[in-house]
């Protein structure tokens, strides 16, 4: 029955629905859309199973102030609520960057942090769509109460539900600081930034003179400073390989990532690594192709893939279980551990570790890098996080000796001692405080000085060290290797390890929380 006064409550609601999802105005969503960008609201439709957004907070307005009085605000510059992923619940906040530039405000940020205490206390993840000028000017010291409040919660919820950061435009100060609290920070290709003060303000402060691209583009985060987990194309692309990380992980600490079923055999034969490996220590090989030849369906997801490109990490499925992979290199700088590696390591395995992802450690490693800038930037201190990192990490931990592992970075690549409950190595494989040259020069110089023939004297103590040290028999046979196995058989052996693992439980001392050297 038609009733006039409930009909204008109703087109009331739709007005103003209508006028907070035009955001800044359709002008300012066309200028996002020629830069390229998706809107705030079609990154969410984009981001979740189609009809799925609830969204909430919608009318917040701002909370006023003397320079806020004349400006309007619709929606907040943010867009927040919740919805699922391939039906798993997810809250998501969406920055509006056609309102004030997507701004952070008293309520903008008041929006954000009520989704990120629901997703808390529900045990969901958050997902940040970040397109941000930072914090709003015209708030003052509100604007900065409101950052608090969210660092605050990315600090208080990290390691309780997965947080995930997508930056998808050009996001300054504290819209910077809040996604590198977070687990996983994505960046577009070309139409994102990321950096604590612009170009402008670094002219000014130090005269020098760079682009956004050079300052904070997804390259150079991606690549030099290592803050970008992954970059996609454009939004559709970085929103999609959101889709693919949570694959990996589970809703929250309490949780197991979640099975993914294959047709892949577990008892797949892998003798195409006999091919790949070489068995000659100076010979780079593919250790990417070697994860792909192990993992299921043959797909590894790989996360800083530029950054430290002397060890690989990423998630793949081994029998349908989720892992996560942490591998030295060959093909860079021969696979040694420097300052970069160890701090991409060992971030890594934490996040794995408090998202019970199991870890699987690929040793091909002759040491940590030696040279004076690596020493003085604090190697030590670096590479410290990585052993700690290991011991602490409570998850299965599986290792696979592929080929060298020598020295500190043997052990630092989770060893028997370090934590490991399975260690594996292949036929190739050989471990040993160094290489066999390097350890006859040391050991038997005073042999090699006096010898009348120096050279053949060195040649037959390396062979001496070689026949002692250069296999996986002698630490195989004092049980820091438990099994040494044939090159096709690695998948198989890695999946029953892991199926033997999945109930693992291991407590520790108490303690309010370990102090990882930072
Ligand atoms: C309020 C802002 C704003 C801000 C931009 N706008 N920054 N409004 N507060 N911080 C508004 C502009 O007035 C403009 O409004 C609209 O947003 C788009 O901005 P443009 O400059 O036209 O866009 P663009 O050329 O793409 O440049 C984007 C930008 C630049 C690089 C982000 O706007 C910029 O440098 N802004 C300032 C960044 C910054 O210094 N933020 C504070 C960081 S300190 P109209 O109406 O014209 O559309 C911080 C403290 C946190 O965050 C503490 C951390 C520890």
């Amino acid at each position: 029955m038609y009733n006039p006064e409930l009909e204008a409550l109703i087109a009331e609601l739709e007005k103003r629905r209508q006028k907070v999802e035009l955001g800044g105005g359709k002008e300012r969503q066309q200028k996002q859309h020629q830069q390229g960008k998706l809107t705030a609201r079609e990154r969410i439709e984009e981001l979740l199973d189609a009809g799925s957004f609830m969204e909430l907070s919608t009318f917040a307005e701002h909370v006023g102030g003397i320079l806020m009085r004349e400006i309007e605000a619709p929606g907040e510059g943010v867009v927040t609520g919740v919805g699922t992923i391939h039906g798993r619940r997810v809250y998501v906040f969406s920055q509006d960057f056609t309102v004030l530039g997507g701004s952070l405000g008293k309520r903008n940020a008041q929006k954000i942090t009520k989704i990120m205490d629901l997703a808390a206390k529900t045990g969901c993840p958050v997902i940040g769509l970040n397109d941000s000028a930072g914090a709003r000017i015209q708030e003052g010291v509100d604007s900065l109460s409101g950052y608090g409040e969210i660092f605050y919660r990315n600090a208080i919820y990290s390691g309780c539900v997965p947080q995930i950061s997508a930056i998808l435009g050009p996001c300054a100060g504290g819209a910077v600081y809040s996604p590198a609290m977070t687990d996983f920070v994505l960046m577009t290709e070309g139409s994102s930034y990321m950096f604590i003060t612009g170009p402008e303000v670094i002219k000014s402060v130090t005269r020098e003179h760079v682009s956004f691209e050079d300052l904070g583009g997804a390259e150079v985060h991606m690549k030099k400073s290592g803050v970008a987990h992954l970059s996609g194309k454009n939004d559709k692309d970085t929103l999609g390989m959101i889709k693919t990380l949570l694959e990996y992980l589970p809703q929250n600490a309490k949780e197991k990532p979640p099975f993914k079923a294959t047709k892949d055999p577990s008892n797949r034969g892998t003798e195409k690594l006999t091919e790949i490996i070489d068995p000659s220590p100076k010979k780079p090989y593919s250790m990417v192709e070697v994860i792909r030849e192990i993992v299921d369906d043959h797909f590894f997801f790989e996360v800083q893939p530029d950054f430290a490109r002397n060890i690989l990490t990423g998630f793949a499925h081994l029998g349908g279980q989720p892992v996560g992979i942490v591998a030295n290199n060959p093909k860079f700088m021969a696979g040694t551990l420097n300052i970069d590696a160890s701090d991409k390591a060992a971030r890594f395995i934490r996040t794995c570790d408090c998202f019970n992802v199991p870890i699987l450690t690929l040793v091909d490693v002759t040491g940590f890098l030696p040279g004076v800038q690596q020493e003085h930037a604090g190697i030590i201190r670096h590479g410290a996080k990585m052993l700690y990192a290991y011991a602490e990490a409570s998850v299965p931990k599986i290792t696979l000796i592929t080929r060298k592992a020598y020295g500190g970075a043997y052990l630092a690549m989770n060893s028997r001692d370090m934590g490991a409950d399975l260690v594996f190595a292949l036929p190739t494989a050989a471990v040993a405080v160094m290489g066999a040259e390097g350890a006859a020069n040391i050991v038997y110089r005073k042999d090699i000085q006096q010898s009348p023939n120096p050279e053949a004297t060195r040649a037959e103590k390396i062979k001496t060290y070689k026949e002692a040290f250069d296999n996986p028999y002698v630490a195989a046979a004092r049980g820091y290797i438990d099994d040494v196995i044939m090159m096709e058989d690695t998948r198989r052996v890695l999946i029953e390890g892991f199926t033997m693992l999945a109930n693992k439980e291991e407590s520790r001392p108490f303690k309010k929380h370990g102090n990882i050297p930072l």
